[in-house]
């Protein structure tokens, strides 16, 4: 499949008589895609009940008469400010119980039933006016969910919606004190309707109370997505598409994409640096103008897996943003990288956010393709250039990885209620995992915790992951390369207690973690040969062979030939010198790649991105700062 290209769109902010303009200079530029309309709904209903469609019928008409293909989205992330006095309690709660206000976007509470109806109208009303337009070639529902904070809402609907959820799940009362412990603290309840939200205790709730409000919050994102998903698939045959974004834990990725047909994120490598990835200042200045080099790279292969295999950038970053706490523009050459290097990790389509920089409101400040006087900005010639280039390049398909991690959401909510270490963020420890892998030169796959095959994989990783699916486990149990589990794996009931016997529960393997011991940043627990554990250590006990101790002896690596459990979580260069011994012995070649460099392999090229902010060298041939470099396999 020929990988293509696209920008996002909104018609209704600028006259009609601009959008022909605007279309055909997409074309020319080599755009195939145009998103539109997400947040458009006081345009399509000024007023409830009456529709007003003529505008988007000829937007769609123009952007499609000039080659292009529409990709329309449902405008429930901004709903008009009618629908308030509609349902005054749909509005999402914070935490300390205030309502968040009407003014900017996202004001809506996902538990909210009467919302959710009028969400399902619109798309209804949407799919049936353009489910089968020949322009319109895939549909985005909603837009990011839970960005600005809001899976989370502590509201009156979310309170009921929740007692139904527990009644359902527990059946009775008593059996959910027995399964929360509730006996502690006298927190046994006598009926469902007695139970509140987890906010505003006294001090910190029960942590299965917290757990069970975080996989009913996910449940209501998977619901809302579902109801606007099975009211468009009536009209449509047209793809489905959610915009995720980028490290968001809060709701079960894996789930909502299920109902779905291509998982698409957004990617703002720089505006993420600075907002969202751990680093030291000196390695964030290193990054300042070209982002994280194994961000955009994570997310990519999440989304693949999300999508089950399909995956697009839906909105890519073009230069500065308006919303991190400082806005760097990019090295010349990074909007070129970030969508070879999408596309090298198995993205169909990238397009840019946005197509002109908006001279008003909240994102003034943030560039587009063009500058708001319709001047080029910096990025279009970019995209050109890469538009150019797909059609000179064979096809660029995914190759197989030698490497796998598992992501769990549900472990992610259970270590954000009991980190037990203030730094101890499930994100953080997978991205730390994958980092090691990425810096091996290593394809890696990302995969869903009920994963039931693990064969054509050399090395599984799975930090974590507080309680084994029974499908892993036997997976883990048959799997004949190396799986390097822990830390903290198996080592939780799903009801967040400690099983007994103690975990890891792991075929023919006795390992016990006896003790776990959460560090601050700089101490270090040092490891025999060299490297250290930081943050987190769990003390093994157990007959398993031991591969690696600390200095005073301790079990850091314990297994079998094939399944071992990591005591710690190790630094940077303790996880290269792991890695890169697990490979040694499974012949997995790895590469010893120059500081910024990276590479992806696809089954007919190898991908050289370069992230430094200077030129580097790849056998023989310099790379620029910000230079993407191919080579026939
Ligand atoms: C995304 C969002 C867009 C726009 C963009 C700015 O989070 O989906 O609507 O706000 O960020 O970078």
């Amino acid at each position: 499949m020929k990988r293509t290209l696209g920008v996002c769109y909104y018609p209704e902010h600028w006259p009609q008589d601009q959008w022909a303009d605007d279309a055909a200079r997409m074309a020319t530029t080599g755009l195939t895609w145009v998103r539109i309309g997400e947040f458009a709904w006081t345009r399509m209903e000024a007023v409830p009940g009456t529709l007003t469609w003529d505008w988007l019928d000829r937007a769609i008409d123009v952007l499609g008469n000039a080659g292009l293909r529409v990709v329309l989205g449902t405008p429930t992330a901004t709903p008009p400010r009618w629908m308030l006095d509609k349902y005054p309690d749909m509005l999402p709660v914070d935490a300390q119980g205030r309502p968040r206000k009407f003014g900017s976007r996202r004001h809506y509470d996902f538990s909210h039933p009467g919302y959710r109806d009028e969400c399902r109208r619109i798309a209804g009303l949407m799919g049936e006016r353009y489910g089968t337009n020949p322009h319109v070639a895939a549909w985005q529902i909603d837009n990011e969910y839970d960005c600005h904070d809001t899976t989370l809402s502590y509201s009156a609907a979310a309170r009921r919606g929740f007692q139904d959820w527990l009644a359902q799940k527990y059946q009775s009362p008593y059996a959910l004190n027995r399964a929360w412990g509730n006996v502690f603290w006298s927190m046994d309840y006598d009926s469902f309707d007695q139970i509140d939200l987890p906010n505003l205790t006294v001090t910190e709730p029960n942590h299965p109370h917290q757990l069970a409000f975080r996989r009913y919050s996910s449940d209501q994102v998977v619901a809302f997505n579902k109801v606007q998903a099975d009211e468009l698939r009536r009209h449509t045959q047209a793809p489905l598409i959610h915009n995720y974004m980028g490290r968001i834990t809060t709701f079960d990725h894996w789930k909502v994409g299920a109902d779905l047909d291509i998982a698409s994120w957004d990617s703002y490598p720089i505006g993420f640096l600075s907002d969202r990835i751990e680093g030291t200042p000196k390695e964030k200045l290193k990054f300042l103008r070209q982002g994280h080099a194994d961000n955009q790279a994570f997310h990519h292969d999440l989304y693949r897996a999300v999508g089950r295999g399909r995956m697009w950038v839906m909105e890519q970053q073009p230069g500065p943003v308006n919303w991190a706490p400082y806005n760097p523009a990019p090295l010349p050459g990074m909007a070129r990288l970030w969508a070879w290097e999408a596309f090298a990790h198995g993205a169909e389509t990238v397009c840019y956010f946005r197509w002109r920089q908006t001279p008003f409101a909240q994102e003034q400040m943030h560039a587009g393709l063009l500058r708001p006087d319709s001047a080029a900005a910096p990025a279009l010639a970019e995209a050109a250039q890469v538009a150019a280039e797909i059609d000179q390049m064979p096809d660029v398909g995914t190759a197989p990885a030698q490497a796998a991690l598992i992501f769990d959401y549900e472990s992610a909510w259970a270590w954000d209620v009991q980190p037990q270490g203030a730094d101890f963020d499930m994100f953080r420890l997978a991205f730390a995992a994958y980092r090691a892998l990425r810096r091996a030169g290593l394809n890696i796959d990302i995969l869903p915790p009920d994963t039931a095959d693990l064969a054509g994989y050399k090395l599984v990783l799975a930090p974590g992951i507080m309680a084994l699916s029974d499908p892993l486990r036997a997976a883990l149990a048959r799997f004949d390369g190396i799986a390097l589990i822990g830390p903290r794996t198996d080592t939780k009931t799903i009801e967040l207690a400690i099983p007994v016997p103690l975990g890891p529960d792991l075929p023919d393997t006795d390992i016990t973690v006896a003790l776990t011991e959460s560090m601050p940043p700089d101490a270090k627990i040092k490891l025999q040969g060299g490297g250290a554990f930081r943050h987190w250590f769990e003390h093994l006990e157990g007959t398993a062979p031991v591969h690696m101790t600390t200095t005073s002896g301790q079990p850091a690596i314990m297994g079998g030939d094939s399944l071992r459990y990591l005591a710690g979580w190790p630094d940077d260069a303790t996880f290269d010198m792991i890695i890169g011994g697990l490979c040694d012995s499974l012949d997995v070649p790895t590469y010893r790649l120059p500081d910024g460099l990276r590479i992806r392999e696809t089954p007919t090229h190898r991908f050289v991105f370069n992230y430094a902010p200077k030129a580097q060298k790849w056998n023989g041939t310099k790379i620029p700062a910000a230079g993407v470099h191919w080579e026939p396999l």
